[in-house]
Order: C-alpha cells, then structure tokens, then sequence
C-alpha cells in the first residue's frame, strides 16, 4: 500500500436514546461499568442521530476528528480508549474495485479522519454523546471490518459513554452491568425492537435554562461517594424494577411501564439531592411538566403519559398511544405557548403530522385551545418562553450504514471536512 493516496471511507449514522430505568453511578470509572442494569428506548435517528463518516489513508498523517464542522481533540482517554480496542480487533480488508488491501497489521499505523455531525443542537442536552460514541464504534467497526456482534461492539462504546453502549440497537435495550472486572460482560442486548411497541410517541420539551449543569460524569462520581440513597438504589431497588420493567415491555403494559418509568426518573434525582453537594437537574418548569402530567394521569384513572428527566432539566414524554400524544401536545401548547417571534414551525419539530392532528395551524389556535377538564383556572397559568421547543419523535432502530456517497462528511478524495 506503500505510497498511494486512496482514501477509503465508511458513513454511518446511529440514534440516541432515552433511559426508563436510569444509568446512574460507576464501579469502575475508567472501564465505565456501572452499579446498576439500565434499560432505555431507542429514539427515531429521524428526529436524532449523529452521522459519522470515518476514513482512512496512508496520506494522513495523524488521527483528526471534526465535530459539527469543527475540529476537536482525540486526545482524551475515552477516545483513546475506543480506538485502542477498534484498532486491536481490525482485520484484512480489502476493496477490490478500488484495488485497496489493507492487512490487519496494518492498521496499528495507518491514521483515521473521523466527522461527525448531529441532526439535534448538541447543546440541547440530548444524549448526543450516547449517540456520537455508538456512531465512532459502529462506523469503525464496518471500515475495519470487525468480526464482533453488535453487544461486543456495545462493550466498546460503552469506553466512550457509558449510555452509548445502548445506542448500538433499536427499540428497547438493556445495559447489563456485569460481574468482571475487564468488563467484558457488561454489554447492550436488544430486549424488543422498534417495531414491538409501535404505539408509543414520545415529545420531549427542550426547556430553557440558564444554568450550565454539573455534567453526568461528575455528578454520578459525587453521588458514588456520597449518596447512601445511590446505594440503596442499586442494591434493593433496580434489579426487581429491570425484572418488572422488562414484563411491561414485554407485554405492552403501559401502566406498569409508565409508573416504572416516572418512579425511576424521580428517584435517580432523588439521588441527586441526597448527593453532596446535591445536584439540581430539574427546574421549574420541569416541575410544571411533571404536575400536570400526575394531575392528568389521575384524573383518567390511569397512565396516559409517562415522563422521564436526564440529567437536564429537558422533559422526555412518552405516550401510550397517537391519540394521547395528540392530546399531551395540546395541552403542552396551552401551557407552554410559543413566543409572540417564535414560528411555530420551529417551535414543534420532528413529526409534525401530530401537530396537524392537534388541529393547530397557528398561533390562532394555541390561543383558542381549551383548559384542559383537570386543570382548575387558578393553575391555568401559561409559561410562554419557558420551552424552547418541542420534538415530536418515536421508538426508533439501530445504527445503520449510509451507502448513498453524498451523505458522507468527508471529501472521498482528500479526507478533509466536505
Ligand atoms: C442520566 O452516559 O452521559 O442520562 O458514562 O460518564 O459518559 P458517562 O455518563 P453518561 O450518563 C448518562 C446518565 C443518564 C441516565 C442514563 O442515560 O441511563
């Protein structure tokens, strides 16, 4: 392969995903396994993703990553750790049509551009990470074609975020903590895909905030060592909640799903206030959204929607069915009605048939939405400017390879940003 100046590259793009029992505190920070199993849904790459093109070149002369068009350092240990396990498992590949062999041994010395790009604002606080790491694994794994199965390859991502161990497969997954000490068995399985559960539609409200949020890596650190709660939490309560949530998927129990759901969301920041310093990652508005979401609940009799906060003030919304997302979009927009500058086309993004089904075309009909039946109009309060928007999305698959050239983000001839 001497000195040629082929490029070879690989595009693949990867959803994010959303806990319903949390991830929260590690037993090992540097191997990144966790104190407990987790168990998430696979968010539609449609509406969130990253897509990432990878290449190699023996006309590279370094290891380069540029993220959202700016280029960043690989130097930090979960990168270098990922690359380190991708590169010891690389093996023979050979592209005929461009006459390219690359022998495994070769690509100890060869270097990689990586790109990657969000379909969401990175700043937004929604999982991209979890998204972004999965990606660099999978599209890896294809360019150096490794022989690992896609829980092998969760083991990976997890070294570079631990939830992006659960972006490597659709619909719902759990992340298995495991019992070794190398980590080899704490891993993502597929525990239904995304065609299971196919009723479900989840909002999430993106919601303002001025404050910048202890991040997760060093809030669960804090609450490793501080937070008794966080040991309860793992020893007596997630396993039954893992073994009953997993029944609920299993069998399209919204009820038992939702209470999970809420429960575990509540007592992962019940964890946060009982570390010290306790961490704050819900608001006001976060509050807002979980009260009118228990009042709406209770006044039907049982879960119509289930909620779940990371570690952000953003509120993840899941609804048993279309007619209830129809409903639940309804009464977010009479709370949470947009800013007089703000376009309603960018207020709801993602699906947005679900705004047409809500019979709302414009501010007009915001304004003439009615009271929702279980509100009392001394609550009836609205919160403009509290939401920054809404994203309407689904239960979503897992990664998948793009083999259309124009999705890729480097240029096939020089391996630079297009
Ligand atoms: C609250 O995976 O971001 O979203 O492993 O340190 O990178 P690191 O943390 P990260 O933590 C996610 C925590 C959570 C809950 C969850 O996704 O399970």
């Amino acid at each position: 392969m001497a000195a040629e100046k082929w490029v070879l590259m690989v595009t693949a793009q990867t959803p994010t995903n959303i806990a319903v029992i949390k991830y929260w505190g590690k037993r090992d920070e540097t191997l990144i396994l966790p104190v407990n199993d987790s168990i998430s849904v696979t968010l539609d790459p449609d509406h969130l993703c990253t897509t990432t093109t990878v290449a190699v070149s023996p006309s590279f002369d370094q290891d380069r990553m540029w993220l959202n068009g700016k280029e960043i350092s690989l130097g930090g240990g979960r990168y270098q750790n990922c690359l380190k396990e991708i590169r010891s498992r690389a093996c023979d590949v050979e592209d005929k049509e461009k006459g390219i062999k690359i022998e495994k041994k070769d690509w100890q010395k060869l270097h990689l551009h990586i790109a990657s790009f969000n379909n969401f604002p990175t700043a937004a606080g929604l999982a991209s990470s979890a998204a972004g790491f999965a990606c660099l694994v999978f599209s890896l794994a294809k360019l150096m074609n490794l022989k690992e199965n896609q829980s092998q390859l969760s083991a990976i991502a997890r070294q570079g975020s631990g939830s992006a161990c659960r972006s490597l497969f659709g619909g719902f997954v759990k992340w298995i903590m495991g019992k070794e000490g190398n980590g080899s068995d704490s891993l993502a399985v597929q525990l239904v895909d995304e065609e299971h559960w196919n009723d479900l539609v989840i909002i999430i409200a993106v919601v303002s905030s001025r404050q910048k949020e202890t991040s997760s890596t060093t809030g669960m650190r804090e609450s490793v060592e501080t937070s008794l709660l966080l040991q309860h939490r793992a020893k007596e309560v997630v396993p039954k909640r893992i073994v009953q949530m997993e029944e609920a998927i299993q069998n399209h129990d919204f009820s038992s799903f939702a209470q999970l759901t809420c429960a575990d969301s509540n007592q992962f920041h019940a964890v946060c206030l009982d570390t010290s310093p306790p961490i704050f990652y819900m608001n006001d508005t976060s509050h807002r959204i979980i009260s009118y979401v228990e009042r709406w609940n209770r006044s039907v009799g049982s879960p119509q929607v289930a909620y779940t906060f990371d570690a952000g003030p953003n509120a993840v919304l899941i609804a048993r069915n279309r007619k209830i997302a129809t409903e639940l979009l309804q009464r977010l927009l009479f709370f949470f009605p947009p800013n007089s500058e703000t376009d309603l086309n960018s207020y709801v993004l993602g699906d947005k048939s679900i705004l047409r089904d809500a019979g709302i075309d414009g501010m007009k009909d915001i304004e003439a939405l009615p009271l929702p039946p279980e509100i009392n109009n001394i609550s009836a309060q609205k919160y403009s400017g509290d939401v920054n928007y809404f994203i309407c999305t689904r239960p979503g698959g897992g990664p998948v390879l793009l083999s259309d050239d124009s999705k890729a983000l480097l240029n096939p001839k020089s391996g630079l940003p297009k």
